[in-house]
C-alpha cells in the first residue's frame, strides 16, 4: 500500500494543467483552460480545466474530476496505479506500507473475535427470549426496568444462564476454541474445567459504528452481591474501550440529523432515552471521554451535551474531557440532573416531554460552569484565583481558532467578566498559550528536519514571521478566511469555500505560498470530500510555511484594522458576523487588485502617445473605477449589516 503521506505529497505536487497538458492541447480561456474532450468526440471544445480548483469538467459528456481521476480515466488505471503514474511523472519517491506478519495476525484474530461475538450475541438474545430461565430472570428484569420488547430487540439485549458453563458448552460444540473464548472474555478455566464469566447476568452487546459487535457489558441482577455490577469485555484485538461509544450504531443517524450528541454515563441511560424517542445519545461507559471517542462523535456533530447526575464524581468526570473537546472544536454544554436521578430514571419516571424541558432549561455552558465552580472554590484567595485565570485561559486557547474564532472571542469576553480581569490581558494570556503550543508542535514536527534547518528556525524570532509584506496582505487575509471559515455554511453555496472559489479569481494571488495554500485547500477538498483544517497546513514540512501559518493564526487579535483604514473605512469594534467577514475580505482583496491595475493603467496613460490606445486605456480606467465603486458600495452594505448585528 502507498502511505497516506505519499499520496498527499503527490496530490500537493500534481498540477492539473501541467499533467493534462501532456495529453491535450489546452488553450487559455480566462482563468481556465479549454480543450477538445478526450472522452467523447467533439469539434468545438467543451472540456474545461481549472488550475485553481484542480478540477476538469466536460460540459459535453459530463465527465469530471481531479488530476488523479483524469489519469485513471485516460490511461485506464486503478487509483493506486494513477498515483504511481503521477509519482513517476513528478519523480516523487513513494513510501510503501507493506502488511507485516503481525498485521496479518491481528487481522486474523479480529476476524475470529467478530464471528464469535456475533454468535454469542445471538445465543444470549435467544436465551433471553426463548428459554424459561431467560424469560423468568432476564426478561422479567428488563420488563421491570421498563424496557419494551422493541427496545430489547433494538439493542440485542441478552441473558447468560446461571448454570455455570451453559454458554461455554454451546460455543465449544460449535467449534470455537478455548483460547478464543477466553480472549473474548466469555469463559475462564477453573479447577473443574471452563466456566462462563457472565453467568446469571443480563447482556448488553457493544456495537461499532457500523453495527459489528465488538464486546459486551454484563450486568449482575442481585444487588447484594460482592461481585462487580458490570463485567465488560477485556481489551483485545477487536475491543478497544477508549475507541468505542455505547449506542453509536443506534444513534448515529439521529446525532447527525439533529446536529447534537447527548453523552450519558451508562448503558441503561442510552437505552431508556432511545425508548423515549431521544435517539441522539451515546455512553462513555463510566469513564471520562477519550480523544478517540470525541473524534467518533466529531464526525457526526460538534455539539456535545453532557448529561450527568449532579454528584461531584460525575461533574469531575464531565470536566476532565473538556480541554480535549475544545481542541477538537466542540461546543460543549452540560446538563446536571437532580441528585439521585440519572437520565434513565428521569425519563422513565417523568417521560420524554419533561426530559426535553429539563434539558432545555438546565443546559449550561461548560466553560462558564467551570468558571463558576472555580470562583466559588477560590473565594478570596488571590493565588487560587490567578491559577484559575490561567487554567481558563489555557482552556480557551484550545478552542480551535481556525475553526471558531468567534467562539474564542465570546469566551474571552465571558471569562473577563466572570473572573473580573482585564479583557486585553486575558487575550494576551490566551495568545501566549496558543503560541506556546504552536511552537511546541513546530518543534515536534521539526524533529524530522536536519539540525541545520532546526538552527535556522531557532535564530529567527517568532515575531519576524508575522511581518507580511503590505502588498500581499489581502492575499493572506483571504487564505486565512478560507482556512478559518471555509467549512461554514453560506447561503446559495455549498459552503464558504465554495463561495470564495466562485467569486475570487485565484490567478490574481501573487504570493506563491499564498497561492499554493489556496490551491491545496481545494485539491484537498476535492480529493477527501472534506475541509482541511489548520493542522493540515501547519503540518507542512516547509519551515517557512509553518511560520507563516503560525503567525497568521496565533497573533491576530483583530481583523486587520490597518488595511481597512487604508481605504478610509473605519473598523468597527465588536464581533463581525462571519459571512460579513468573508464578504468584506473578498472585497478588500478585489479592491487591492483593482488599485494595482489602476495605477499601472495610469502610468501607461501618461506614457502613451497613440491616441486610440490612450482612449482604450482611459475607457478601461473608467470601467475599473466603476467596479471599484460597486465594490465599495457592497462593502457599505456589509458595514451596515455589521452595525445591525452589533446594535
Ligand atoms: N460501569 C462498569 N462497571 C461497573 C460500574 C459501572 O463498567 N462496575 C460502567 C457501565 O458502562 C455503566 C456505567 O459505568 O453503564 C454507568 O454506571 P451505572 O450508572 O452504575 O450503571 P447503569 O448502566 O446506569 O446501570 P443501572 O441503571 O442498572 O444502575
Ligand atoms: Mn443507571
Amino acid at each position: 500500500m502507498i502511505s497516506p503521506a505519499s499520496i498527499q505529497e503527490v496530490m500537493n505536487r500534481a498540477d492539473i494543467v501541467d499533467v493534462l497538458g501532456q495529453f491535450l492541447r489546452l488553450k487559455k480561456r480566462g482563468v481556465n483552460y479549454i480543450a477538445n474532450c478526450p472522452f467523447h468526440n467533439e469539434k468545438t471544445p467543451s472540456f474545461t480545466v481549472s488550475g485553481a480548483k484542480g478540477l476538469f469538467k466536460c460540459f459535453g459528456c459530463g465527465k469530471g474530476g481531479n488530476v488523479v481521476t483524469f489519469v485513471q480515466e485516460h490511461e485506464k488505471l486503478t487509483y493506486p496505479e494513477a498515483i504511481r503514474w503521477l509519482a513517476d511523472y513528478y519523480k516523487i519517491q513513494l513510501e510503501e506500507t507493506e502488511r507485516t506478519p503481525e498485521q496479518q495476525q491481528q487481522q486474523l484474530a479480529q476476524d475470529g473475535l467478530r464471528i464469535l461475538n456475533e454468535y454469542a450475541a445471538g445465543y444470549f438474545h435467544d436465551t433471553l427470549l426463548n428459554t424459561e430461565e431467560g424469560q423468568d430472570i432476564g426478561l422479567s428484569y428488563f420488563k421491570h426496568r421498563g424496557f419494551s420488547k422493541e427496545t430489547i430487540e433494538k439493542f440485542r439485549l441478552g441473558y447468560n444462564p446461571e448454570s455455570g458453563e451453559a454458554f461455554y458448552t454451546a460455543a465449544h460444540q460449535k467449534g470455537y476454541s478455548d483460547e478464543l473464548l477466553e480472549k473474548a472474555g466469555f469463559v475462564k478455566s477453573g479447577q473443574r474445567g471452563h466456566y462462563d464469566i457472565y453467568r446469571g447476568r443480563v447482556i448488553f452487546p457493544i456495537q461499532s459504528m457500523t453495527g459489528r459487535i465488538l464486546g459486551f457489558g454484563a450486568r449482575i441482577l442481585k444487588t447484594n452481591d460482592r461481585a462487580p455490577k458490570y463485567i465488560n469485555t477485556p481489551e483485545n484485538e477487536l475491543y478497544n474501550k477508549s475507541r468505542t461509544l455505547y449506542g453509536m450504531y443506534q444513534s448515529r443517524n439521529a446525532i447527525s440529523k439533529l446536529d447534537e450528541c447527548f453523552l450519558v454515563e451508562g448503558y441503561t441511560d442510552v437505552i431508556s432515552l432511545h425508548q423515549g424517542q431521544v435517539e441522539n445519545v451515546v455512553a462513555s461507559s463510566g469513564t471520562s471521554l477519550t480523544e478517540d471517542q470525541l473524534r467518533l462523535i466529531g464526525q457526526l456533530t460538534k455539539n456535545l451535551t453532557i448529561l450527568y447526575d449532579g454528584d461531584a464524581a460525575g461533574v469531575k468526570a464531565a470536566l476532565r474531557g473538556l480541554d480535549m473537546a475544545l481542541s477538537q472544536s466542540f461546543n460543549v454544554k452540560l446538563v446536571l440532573f437532580p441528585e439521585g436521578d440519572d437520565p434513565d430514571s428521569f425519563i422513565q419516571k417523568q417521560g420524554a416531554q419533561a426530559f426535553h424541558e429539563y434539558v432545555k432549561s438546565h443546559k449550561q455552558d461548560i466553560i462558564n460552569f467551570r468558571m463558576e465552580v472555580g470562583m466559588k472554590e477560590a473565594g478570596d484567595d488571590p493565588v487560587r484565583k490567578s491559577k484559575l485565570v490561567n487554567e481558563i485561559a489555557e482552556s480557551v486557547s484550545r478552542i480551535n481558532k481556525a475553526e471558531d474564532f468567534a467562539l474564542q472571542d465570546y469566551y474571552v469576553r465571558e471569562a473577563a467578566r466572570r473572573l473580573q480581569v482585564d479583557e486585553n490581558k486575558l487575550v494576551t494570556l490566551v495568545n501566549k498559550y496558543i503560541r506556546d503550543r504552536v511552537e511546541q508542535d513546530r518543534k515536534y514536527d521539526g524533529k524530522k528536519e536536519t539540525q541545520q534547518e532546526a538552527n535556522l528556525i531557532e535564530e529567527k524570532p517568532f515575531e519576524h514571521a508575522s511581518k507580511i509584506p503590505d502588498n500581499v496582505e489581502q492575499e493572506w487575509e483571504l487564505v486565512r478566511v478560507l482556512i478559518e471559515l471555509g467549512h461554514r455554511p453560506m447561503d446559495g453555496y455549498a459552503h464558504v469555500a465554495d463561495f470564495i472559489i466562485t467569486t475570487v479569481d485565484s490567478e490574481l494571488i501573487e504570493d506563491e505560498s499564498a497561492k499554493r495554500i489556496f490551491d491545496d485547500y481545494y485539491s484537498y477538498l476535492q480529493h477527501y470530500g472534506k475541509h482541511p483544517d489548520l493542522k493540515y497546513f501547519t503540518g507542512n514540512p516547509d519551515a517557512a510555511m509553518q511560520q507563516k501559518m503560525a503567525s497568521l493564526f496565533s497573533t491576530r487579535t483583530d481583523i486587520s484594522p490597518k488595511w481597512k483604514e487604508s481605504f478610509g473605512i473605519e473598523t468597527l469594534n465588536g464581533e463581525l458576523n462571519y459571512v460579513n467577514e468573508v464578504e468584506s475580505t473578498i472585497s478588500y482583496f478585489e479592491l487591492k487588485k483593482i488599485k494595482v491595475v489602476q495605477s499601472e493603467i495610469l502610468n501607461r496613460i501618461m506614457l502613451e502617445k497613440d491616441m486610440a490606445r490612450m482612449q482604450a486605456l482611459q475607457k478601461k480606467h473608467i470601467e475599473l473605477k466603476q467596479t471599484e465603486t460597486e465594490i465599495l458600495k457592497k462593502m457599505g452594505t456589509v458595514i451596515v449589516k455589521q452595525l445591525k448585528t452589533n446594535g
